[in-house]
């Protein structure tokens, strides 16, 4: 089966350019001793992690589902266990032995939570388990574009803020963790490290001596640092060698293990949404495609975010002759999802390709209106797609 003849919609996982960006990541780790994990919330198509994990070094989670998809699905290709970190602003107390089971690393966002939860960990930690880590709020906003995304917005719950670190490391905790970036380049990433490094200075070890891989830091508990996601490695114009040696200096420097937990590096415009025109209607402004796909519905993040995504062989409105909003079958107004202009007339049964549709896609949508779910679908070659998952109405039925 091509692209052409798929049962649409359809979101078509292109694993050529999975494989690419995996390379470029394996690239990174080979070159700078730091570990990347896939941040499932981005992209969690479990049928593709026997070939994510010959390539990364594990997983992170944002709760116990993840945690559990990647126990249970993310193993080395001679089936040895990959790493499996999880961070959530809170755990419920009956996940904690759970997570402490499935879990290598798991991060608290608050002191309270660390001491909480401590009689679980506590356990897990002294038999060598798990390693214990907090999420600190480097308090640097880098995306002045998207507050929803951003961690470190005035108000924000997310990380524990240098005024409210104790003075030391509390004993077990051996790692610190910070995300506060957004589809970014290397720069705002490297501005955000010497933040922390100037900032959280007293809970790193000592810079006295010249670390070799593997050797144990001096004068703290600190064994490791998270530098979270957010950063757009697998883009062609990304800074590659500044985070190759950023990642050096810290290793050499403090002896710490570097973690990367990006989501959208890891399937960057390795996915498609494939779509059909089911309708056109005029309006007192530009026709209006209506597609068999939704924004709301599938495409969440092009309303949230807000976005217009990519779409294969269309421009801006007004570039080429023919300008269209497309739209969808749902009953919400403002299900929009944009304007774009074609070389030619658009006719009914016509099929739409929207490109980079692997990230935040199959993760977030939804049944709003009844509408079904896109097939999922895997493409290992031009002519070679497989659908893995087909839906109907016992997935919509089944949540109400
Ligand atoms: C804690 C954490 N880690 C990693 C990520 C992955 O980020 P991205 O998909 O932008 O690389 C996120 C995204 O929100 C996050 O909140």
């Amino acid at each position: 089966m091509n692209l052409k003849e798929i049962p649409t919609p359809a979101y078509v996982i292109d694993e050529k350019k999975l494989k690419k960006n995996l390379e470029i990541l394996a690239d990174v780790q080979k070159k700078s001793g730091a570990k990347i994990l896939l941040a499932q919330k981005a992209y969690s198509i479990y049928q593709t992690y026997p070939l994510i994990a010959q390539y990364l070094s594990g997983c992170t989670a944002s709760g116990i589902f993840e945690a559990r998809l990647a126990h249970e699905e993310f193993h080395a290709p001679d089936g040895s266990k990959r790493e499996n970190h999880v961070y959530e602003p809170a755990f419920k107390d009956d996940e904690m032995e759970e997570l402490c089971e499935i879990c290598d690393h798991i991060v608290f966002n608050s002191i309270k939570q660390l001491q909480h939860h401590k009689p679980v960990w506590k356990k897990a930690y002294e038999e060598g388990k798990i390693s214990v880590g907090l999420r600190i709020n480097p308090e640097i906003s880098t995306d002045d574009a998207h507050e929803i995304y951003d961690p470190c917005a005035s108000g924000s719950r997310l990380g524990i803020r240098l005024c409210d670190m104790p003075s030391r490391l509390p004993n077990g905790v051996e790692g610190l963790h910070f995300h506060n970036l957004c589809e970014q380049d290397f720069k705002p990433l490297l501005d955000t490290f010497k933040k922390v490094e100037k900032d959280f200075a007293a809970y790193f070890p000592d810079t006295e001596f010249s670390y070799s891989e593997g050797e144990e830091p001096k004068g703290s508990q600190l064994r490791w640092i998270n530098l979270g996601g957010g950063h757009h490695i697998t883009r062609d114009d990304y800074d590659v060698e500044g985070l190759i040696d950023l990642v050096k200096y810290i290793k050499s420097t403090y002896g710490l293990e570097v973690y990367l937990e990006p989501g959208e590096a890891i399937a960057l415009y390795a996915g498609y949404l494939v779509t059909t025109v089911m309708d056109i209607v005029e309006t007192d402004r530009k026709p209006v495609l209506i597609l068999d796909t939704s924004a709301a519905c599938h495409m969440p993040d092009v309303i949230e975010m807000p976005y217009v995504p990519p779409l294969k062989d269309a421009d801006n409105p007004g570039e080429l002759p023919y300008t269209y909003r497309l739209s969808s079958r749902t009953c919400l107004a403002g299900d929009v999802i944009g304007d774009y202009s074609f070389e030619n007339e658009k006719k009914i049964g016509d099929r739409l390709y929207f490109e980079d549709m692997a990230i935040y896609s199959m993760v977030k949508n939804n049944t709003f209106n009844g509408m079904p779910l896109p097939d999922i679908a895997v493409m290992h070659d031009r002519n070679d797609i497989e659908i893995i998952r087909k839906f109907g109405y016992e997935d919509f039925k089944m949540r109400l």
